[in-house]
C-alpha cells in the first residue's frame, strides 16, 4: 500500500527540503514539462497532506488558458493611502507558473508622490523596468553598514532589487508612472514594513514596537490605530 510508505517520503521530503535551502533561496527546478496548478479544495482524508506549491492538474486536460493572464495593459486605480497599486501575475492568476519560479507585477504610481512603500519578497529577487514617468528607487543591505543604494529610473531604465532585501520606488514625476516587474518566483511573497508590523493580527504588543523604533508608546498606538487596529 502506497500509504505505508507516507511517513518515510515526508520525513525524506523535509530533510530534502531543509538541505536545499542551504544553498539555495529560489524556487526549486521543475522535473517535468509544466505541472499546471490544480484549483484543489482539500477533501477531510487529505487535509493534512501539504505540497511544496500547488497540486498539477492531469496534463491531458491542461488548455492554452493555464499560462494566460489578461489584463495588465489596464491602468490602475491608485487612489489609495500611498498612491501606488499593484497588479499581481503570479501562480494565484496564472496556474501554470506553478513550479517554474517565475511571475510578473504591474505597478502603477500616482503622479507626485505615489509610493510603493518598502517592503520584501521573501523568496524572489525583481527585476523592474520603467514603462511611463519617472521613479526614485532604492533598496538597503543588510549589512550592519545598512547601505542604501538608490537611483533615479525614467522610461526604458531597468533596476534590479535583491531577494530578501527592503527596497521602496517612489513617484518623482507630475504625471503617473508605470513599471513591470519580473520576480524570480512562482509565489514572491510579499512584506510591507509598515503594514505588517503595525497591523499584525492580533496586534504586536505597542511596548515592543515602542522600544524597537525608540518611539513614545501612544505614537506606536496612533500607528496602530493608522494601520488599522482599534487598540
Ligand atoms: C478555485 O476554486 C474556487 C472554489 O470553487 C473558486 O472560487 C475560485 O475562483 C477558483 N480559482 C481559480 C483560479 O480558478
Ligand atoms: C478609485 O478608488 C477610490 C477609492 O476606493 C474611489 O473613491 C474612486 O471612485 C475610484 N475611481 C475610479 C475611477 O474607479
Amino acid at each position: 500500500m502506497k500509504g505505508a510508505h507516507f511517513p518515510t517520503s515526508a520525513a525524506f521530503a523535509i530533510l530534502a527540503l531543509a538541505t536545499f535551502h542551504l544553498v539555495s533561496a529560489s524556487d526549486p527546478s521543475p522535473l517535468q514539462d509544466f505541472c499546471v496548478a490544480l484549483n484543489y479544495t482539500a477533501k477531510s482524508a487529505y487535509d493534512a497532506v501539504f505540497v511544496n506549491g500547488k497540486f498539477c492538474k492531469d496534463p491531458k486536460r491542461v488548455t492554452a488558458d493555464d499560462f494566460f493572464f489578461y489584463g495588465l495593459q489596464n491602468t490602475q486605480n491608485t487612489s489609495n493611502a500611498v498612491g501606488s497599486k499593484v497588479t499581481p501575475a503570479n501562480v494565484e492568476q496564472i496556474p501554470g507558473l506553478n513550479t517554474l519560479g517565475i511571475s510578473l507585477a504591474r505597478i502603477d504610481f500616482a503622479p507626485n508622490g505615489g509610493l510603493n512603500p518598502p517592503h520584501t519578497h521573501p523568496r524572489a529577487t525583481e527585476i523592474l523596468v520603467v514603462l511611463k514617468g519617472t521613479l526614485y528607487v532604492g533598496f538597503v543591505t543588510s549589512s550592519t553598514e545598512n547601505r542604501l543604494i538608490t537611483k533615479v529610473l525614467n522610461k526604458g531604465d531597468v533596476f534590479v532589487f535583491p531577494i530578501g532585501l527592503i527596497h521602496f520606488q517612489f513617484n518623482i514625476g507630475k504625471v503617473n508612472a508605470v513599471a513591470i516587474s519580473g520576480l524570480s518566483s512562482q509565489n514572491p511573497g510579499l512584506i510591507t514594513i509598515a503594514d505588517n508590523l503595525f497591523s499584525s493580527n492580533p496586534p504586536i504588543n505597542p511596548d515592543v514596537l515602542a522600544k524597537a523604533f525608540q518611539l513614545d508608546n501612544s505614537f506606536v498606538q496612533d500607528l496602530q490605530k493608522k494601520f488599522g487596529h482599534d487598540n
